[in-house]
């Protein structure tokens, strides 16, 4: 594991963390939760993000259950107050972040799923998008976000990385984020997911450019 400062903080988080919205309460229990929190716990992830509303407060419940058998003191848990911005990070987030000596977590880093590439020809069962009271995040289906994916899942394949570690290794690279607070419903993804730790070093100017082509939405540069 990889573990960066909080901006000027003495405070020392794991670079991929994992939270809880959706998954713990909702879609898994106390015993999946527990498996993933202690897996993650061994990969060396000590930072675990929660809110208050995640599944009504079920997700806070099956957290606290789960860590009882961790070492308490070598865990940073957070709740949260508003969404993290899209692009602008890059351009105003972080250097006045890094002005100010504040160190960044980044959330959601497959947009539930989406980056993975298994919306590609559906919706699975028991994903995500499958589930009651989530089916707003279907939006994000479109046309043009699935061929965004499709081309992205090429660069990976490019790379020799999966999609998931592509999206969350493009998260790593940027200067000032300290944590990138992954999702899953499953030790597997948690341990694919982890090996993005690798991933910012082949991001190569050339790779950036032609993943910012597919997105197509640079921030723009300033005068
Ligand atoms: N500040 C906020 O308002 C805010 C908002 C959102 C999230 N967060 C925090 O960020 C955490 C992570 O967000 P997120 O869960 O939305 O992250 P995400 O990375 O966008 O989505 C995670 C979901 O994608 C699927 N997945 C993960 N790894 C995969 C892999 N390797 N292959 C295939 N599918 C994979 C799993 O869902 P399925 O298995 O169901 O497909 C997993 O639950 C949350 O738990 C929460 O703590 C904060």
């Amino acid at each position: 594991m990889d573990y960066r400062r909080m901006g000027r903080a003495g405070l020392k988080l794991s670079a991929i963390s994992i939270g809880a919205w959706v998954t713990f309460g909702a879609q898994i229990g106390e015993r999946a939760a527990g498996e993933i929190l202690q897996r993650a716990y061994d990969l060396g992830v000590n930072f675990f993000d929660n809110g208050d509303a995640y599944a009504d407060g079920q997700a806070e419940i099956v957290m606290g259950k789960a860590v009882r058998s961790l070492r308490r003191e070598a865990l940073v848990i957070s709740s949260k107050v508003f969404w993290l911005v899209r692009r602008v990070v890059e351009d105003e987030v972080a250097p006045l972040a890094a002005d100010l000596g504040l160190g960044l977590v980044t959330w959601s880093p497959l947009r539930s799923g989406l980056l993975s590439g298994k919306y590609l020809s559906g919706i699975p069962q028991g994903a995500r998008l499958s589930l009651k009271g989530y089916t707003w995040l279907r939006d994000l289906l479109t046309e043009e976000n699935l061929r965004k994916v499709r081309e992205l899942q090429a660069v990976a394949a490019d790379l020799g990385v999966t999609l998931p570690q592509l999206a969350i290794g493009w998260l790593l690279r940027l200067p000032g984020v300290t944590s990138v607070i992954t999702g899953a419903t499953k030790v597997s993804q948690l341990e694919e997911n982890v090996k993005a730790l690798e991933v910012p070093r082949l991001l190569t100017p050339e790779v950036l450019e032609r993943i910012e082509a597919i997105l197509g939405n640079k921030p723009e540069e300033e005068d």
